[in-house]
């Protein structure tokens, strides 16, 4: 094009040169953007080697212990192995799993990644404070090993070759924030809580001359801080401050990470500090980035402002405890209308950044299962599934909710599967809604609109581009409702219920304007109906994953009509190296830019430019954790001391951007008037800082004197302590 219009008008040699120029440099632009760059990694957002973003897969939770045992050789013996005893081991392993997998029922579900139980060694010996032996996973002994109940390594690999040769990813739970049980009254714990480092012992809770662990006693959850440096009902607790710790839990993960791994949940996320978590999630991005997802629980619907907070600054996902909570209560217990349901939709998607990443469940292994919660209805169950498949956020299913199983409280609601019927209602509910989400992009990036409601009856709409997704669902199965004056953005015609009347859906008829023309929707009774476009000339982001980095580390951008010739991406006005591009996803180098918020822009090959996605955080460089402590800051009722420097994780001196409040009630660590934060900075970099006061109204009040200043190690950990200068 470019070439045409300087070749419209021959007048001077000059401009002939000039044009043949721009033809030569044009034609070149061509052959080199013709290149395949990668080819061989280059991808769709729904292809398995898509590991940083979730957004159009769904996870189906395993315990493991409790699925399938494939191989009744590596079972335990002894008095930790008992199949008629929840508390204890029950054989189920990797080798299960593969069976499953090989067998196609999680295929024949749509499901596309699982959760499973933490695979690191742990406890072989009962926990006497609770005569519980450790088939969860949560009691590690040793990060660097199998735990040798669910297989070996060669296991292990076998079971996720075999998974990603069917399009399921793996995702590892994984707990750093304790070992295992060692603080209880006088009680003496066999395993004292110890620490392996691939067989070599490392040190115990009792015996802790290396401060491993954190020694504060058990936590009453009253306060974060109080939560992160005790611990959690007597699990020894990790410090992440030490620089073993920290070192061993970067190393850990790689190799899990090495074996293949996709994703990892992290457990306990409330319990650990934040700034030590962002320095760990740093490094596994630098090595592979992964989807990342926490768990901060929280048993309401409301806004947490810690935990918001921490969804939106960590750099990784939630579990989406309030979404899970809003359905449980609509649709599960009844104590809450279906307009509830959708306040808390409205509420969680203006409170998080990202609430596409952010993951949703309708249960899990720490609640009632939603059977149980539902009295035993199954339809109550089928509809809860409808709405977790079609709503923003990556849906997981818990094993064995889909065939119905039941149980309250821990351990009943871990309980052997009960059985691997793929007639189910709500395996089949799960096998028509789960395959939308990797072919209709209004699922996995769209938005949400109420389309109409009252407090039985909730229609909503999810939009991308002219994608759209329209779900109905009535909870109350004894009244049916008439429909009428529902709008939508469906294009004119008559759509089918995607899961074909299974759960009682019907057709629905769009006339001119989006109007539908009125019909029922019987009692107990749901639909999906869906309208995928063909391909789009317009570029439009529908995600970016993860939304954190340093320069150098790969970020993946999916959503739709990039087009399948490469373009160009900018981090704000500075160009990112294309690494692979497809129509639907782009992965690029973060360029080397001062730190800082940028918004990505995606431009096609043509020149046509993409929505700005913006809130990317590129970071000042590689991360380690600093604590910062300062002593005698007094203050007055309702003030409190933070952190600010010159460099963007200290806010760039910007005193509204402070770190804080900084923690004053830690008796080994420090106690007003001394104050610490664990903080995730730059390695290797001269950093200056000051502490400030600030009161509830948001008045400060800056230290006096000169700087502070640190030097951070290259590696490790830090500690920076001053004076409060008055
Ligand atoms: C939360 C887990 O989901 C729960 O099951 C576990 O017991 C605790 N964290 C401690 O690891
Ligand atoms: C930022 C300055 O650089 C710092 O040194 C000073 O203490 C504060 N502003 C308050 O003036
Ligand atoms: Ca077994
Ligand atoms: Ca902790």
């Amino acid at each position: 094009m470019m070439n045409l219009q300087l070749n419209r008008r021959n007048h001077s040699l000059v401009q002939k040169l000039t044009s043949l120029l721009f033809v030569l440099i044009f034609a070149f632009g061509v052959i080199f953007n013709n290149i395949p760059v990668q080819a061989a990694t280059t991808s769709t957002d729904a292809e398995v080697t898509n590991t940083a973003s979730f957004s159009t897969d769904v996870i189906y939770q395993i315990v493991t212990d409790r699925f399938f045992d494939g191989n009744t050789s590596n079972n335990p013996t002894g008095s930790i192995f008992d199949k008629s005893n929840l508390q204890k081991y029950h054989g189920g392993d990797w080798a299960g799993i593969t069976q499953k997998l090989n067998e196609g029922y999680f295929t024949g579900m749509g499901v596309t990644a699982l959760w499973i139980s933490s695979p690191v060694e742990n406890i072989t010996t009962i926990d006497p404070s609770n005569n519980c032996a450790s088939y969860h996973g949560y009691w590690a002994k040793d990060f660097f090993k199998t735990n040798s109940y669910f297989g070996s390594v060669s296991d292990f690999q076998t079971m996720i070759s075999t998974a990603h040769a069917l399009g399921i990813k793996i995702v590892i739970d994984f707990a750093p924030n304790h070992t295992s049980t060692a603080e209880y009254g006088t009680m003496t714990f066999p395993e004292d809580g110890a620490l392996y480092k691939n067989g070599t012992y490392l040190g115990g809770f009792k015996n802790d001359s290396q401060g491993l662990f954190n020694h504060e006693s058990w936590t009453d959850f009253s306060t974060l801080e109080n939560s992160i440096y005790h611990s959690m009902y007597g699990l020894a607790d990790l410090n992440h401050q030490n620089a073993t710790v920290d070192t061993y839990m970067k190393e850990a993960i790689q190799k899990w990470l090495d074996y293949g791994v996709d994703g990892i949940r992290v457990d306990a996320v409330k319990h650990m500090s934040a700034g030590w978590q962002k320095n760990w999630l740093s490094s596994i991005y630098s090595y592979k980035p992964v989807f990342v997802f926490g768990e901060w629980f929280n048993g309401g619907v409301a806004a947490d402002a810690d935990m918001t907070k921490f969804a939106n600054d960590s750099g990784m996902s939630l579990l989406d405890f309030r979404f899970a909570n809003a359905v449980r209560n609509a649709l599960g217990s009844g104590t809450a209308t279906m307009k509830d349901l959708y306040n808390v939709v409205t509420a969680t998607g203006s409170d998080y950044e990202e609430v596409n990443d952010q993951v949703t469940f309708i249960d899990n292994h720490d609640m009632s299962r939603f059977m149980t919660l539902a009295s035993n209805n199954q339809r109550a169950v089928d509809n809860a599934y409808v709405i977790l498949l079609t709503s923003r956020g990556v849906p997981t299913i818990y094993y064995g909710s889909e065939q119905y199983a039941t149980g309250s409280t821990d351990p009943n609601n871990r309980g052997d599967m009960p059985s691997f019927n793929t007639n189910s209602t709500a395996y089949k509910v799960i096998g028509k809604l789960a395959p939308l989400r990797k072919t209709n992009p209004a699922l996995a990036y769209g938005t949400t609109t109420e389309r109409w409601i009252n407090n039985d009856v909730m229609i909503y709409e999810r939009q991308f581009g002219s994608n759209v997704v329209v779900t109905a669902v009535n909870r109350n199965q004894s009244s049916s409702y008439s429909i009428s004056g529902l709008y939508t953005n469906l294009p004119q015609g008559t759509y089918t219920d995607v899961m074909q009347g299974t759960l009682g859906g019907g057709n629905i008829t769009v006339t001119s304007g989006g109007a539908v023309n009125t019909f029922t929707l019987g009692a107990g009774q749901s639909a999906v109906w869906q309208y995928t476009a063909s391909s789009s000339t317009t570029p439009l982001i529908g995600n970016v994953d993860p939304m954190m980095g340093v320069a150098g580390n790969t970020v993946t951008i999916t959503g739709r009509g990039f087009g399948n010739t490469q373009g160009s991406v900018s981090f704000g006005t500075n160009a990112a190296q294309v690494v692979s591009w497809t129509d639907s996803t782009i992965k690029v180098i973060i360029p080397s830019v001062s730190a800082g918020k940028y918004a990505i822009k995606v431009t096609t090959s043509t020149g046509s430019a993409s929505n700005s996605y913006s809130g990317f955080e590129v970071l000042s460089g590689k991360q380690i954790s600093v604590r910062f402590k300062v002593n005698n800051a007094t203050t007055n009722y309702g003030t409190n001391i933070y952190l600010v420097g010159n460099i963007f994780e200290l806010g760039n001196w910007d005193a509204s951007k402070a770190i804080g409040p900084l923690f004053n009630n830690t008796s080994t660590i420090g106690v007003y008037p001394t104050w610490f934060f664990d903080v995730s900075v730059p390695a290797g970099t001269a950093i200056q800082y000051k502490f400030i006061k600030k009161d509830a109204s948001g008045n400060v009040v800056w230290e006096s004197g000169s700087n502070h200043t640190v030097t951070t190690p290259n590696t490790g950990t830090a500690e920076a302590t001053a004076n409060w200068q008055n």
